[in-house]
């Protein structure tokens, strides 16, 4: 295990948007806890520009090789933000030189991938952490707790309708940068994994056709959708089954079914600019809702409303729960330093990340696209 007297040393492995616009600027502000040592990317001009915004006290070393940086002397965990089809081969790389490591979501979008994983895992002394940042936010752990188990759940409602995330981006004032171009070889390289990783998915884990609607809606899924549907997963456990789903790529709406209740999630994508985003639990005595703002603004917080029955049971009182200011980015790379420091058991395993698989099967098994 890292010595604790230091910051833990971070080598990033996907210098683009998430890492510009959040893991980067979140790792700064946590210099007690961690520094960037060396970063990776298959583009030279990201590589660069990321390593002028790091403010570790030496500059990063960088590289074009992931797996040089996981072998590093100069790197205790592993924190990798590139592209989905990437994810096990990093992670793998990773746990192979017995690195602790993060990795972003989607984890995986078929078994393969996950089993790669977990196979790797069990022979590290190195744990996968998945970046489900919703899960770590403020609000979601005062609903956790306000709620206490799924007793007496009614209804439950996952909304996240939103425009192009490049809106919030640009208002960021995080001012990051895309840098297109990568070598026909490299395109290739993501090409095959990519279509690999589909053709395990929705042939080989679903039994489905190959369509372009389904591969859209499966990468849909596992962007926007692995948020809500996660953390639906860690406050009301696995669904039994979906009743109905209309799947488009704007707009998506699935009804799950509970032992008890019922679970609509609507979800996709317009051009208002709001990010509306929320959780809503019904029951008996009191509805709370989870409400998100985008995560791109740093400081916008994650509220938890409770509307319940007050005194005697004739008045009403809704409360509003702002527990803290800290995003969910900075939560969520204190509990993954908790994990790596203090050994503490991440929620957001390889396990976990494999439900979300028998999830979206669910889905596109029940809709009607081709
Ligand atoms: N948790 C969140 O809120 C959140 C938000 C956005 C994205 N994400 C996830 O983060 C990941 C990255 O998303 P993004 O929006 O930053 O994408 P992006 O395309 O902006 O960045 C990906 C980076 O990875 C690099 N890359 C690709 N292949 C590589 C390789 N073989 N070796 C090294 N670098 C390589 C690319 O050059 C690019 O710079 C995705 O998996 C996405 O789902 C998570």
């Amino acid at each position: 295990m890292p010595s604790q007297t230091r910051p833990i040393r971070i080598g990033l492995i996907g210098c683009g948007e998430i890492a510009q616009v959040a893991h980067i600027p979140t790792i700064n502000f946590l210099s007690e806890k961690f520094t960037l040592t060396y970063l990776c990317d298959i583009n030279p001009n990201a590589l660069a520009f990321c390593a002028s915004r790091c403010s570790s006290a030496s500059p990063p070393k960088t590289t074009q090789s992931a797996e040089e940086l996981c072998a590093s002397e100069d790197v205790d965990a592993v924190l990798v933000c590139s592209t989905d089809a990437y994810h096990t081969c990093h992670g793998v790389a990773a746990l192979k030189y017995d690195k602790h490591v993060f990795i972003e979501k989607p984890l995986a979008l078929c078994r393969w991938d996950i089993t790669k994983l977990g196979h790797a895992e069990k022979s590290s002394k190195g744990r996968v952490f998945v970046g489900y940042m919703r899960r770590y936010a403020s609000a979601f752990l005062d609903a956790v707790k306000e709620l206490g188990g799924t007793e007496g759940i009614q209804y439950v409602k996952v909304r996240d309708i939103i425009c192009p995330n490049s809106i919030f981006v640009n208002q960021s004032g995080t001012f990051p940068r895309k840098f297109n171009g990568v070598s026909d070889e490299d395109m290739k390289d993501l090409l095959d994994r990519e279509a690999h990783m589909v053709r395990e998915a929705l042939e080989i884990d679903m039994g489905l056709a190959i369509t372009e609607n389904r591969k859209t809606m499966l990468r849909l899924l596992g962007g926007l959708g692995s948020h809500d549907l996660s953390a639906m997963r860690e406050l009301l456990g696995m669904p039994r089954g979906v009743l109905g789903a209309r799947l488009s790529p704007t707009m998506w709406t699935i009804l799950f079914d509970y032992p008890s209740f019922a679970v609509t999630y609507e979800s996709g994508f317009n051009s208002i600019p709001l990010f509306d985003a929320s959780i809503e639990i019904f029951t008996e005595n009191k509805v709370v809702t989870i409400k998100y703002d985008t995560p791109y603004v740093k400081g916008l917080p994650t509220t938890m409303t409770v509307r319940e029955k007050f005194g005697d049971g004739t008045a009403y009182q809704e409360r509003v729960l702002r527990s803290s200011y800290e995003d969910p980015y900075t939560k969520q790379m204190g509990e993954w330093w908790e994990c790596i420091v203090n050994g503490k058991e991440p929620k957001t395993t390889i396990e976990d990340a494999a439900l979300e698989l028998e999830i979206f099967k669910m889905i596109l098994k029940a809709a009607d696209i081709s």
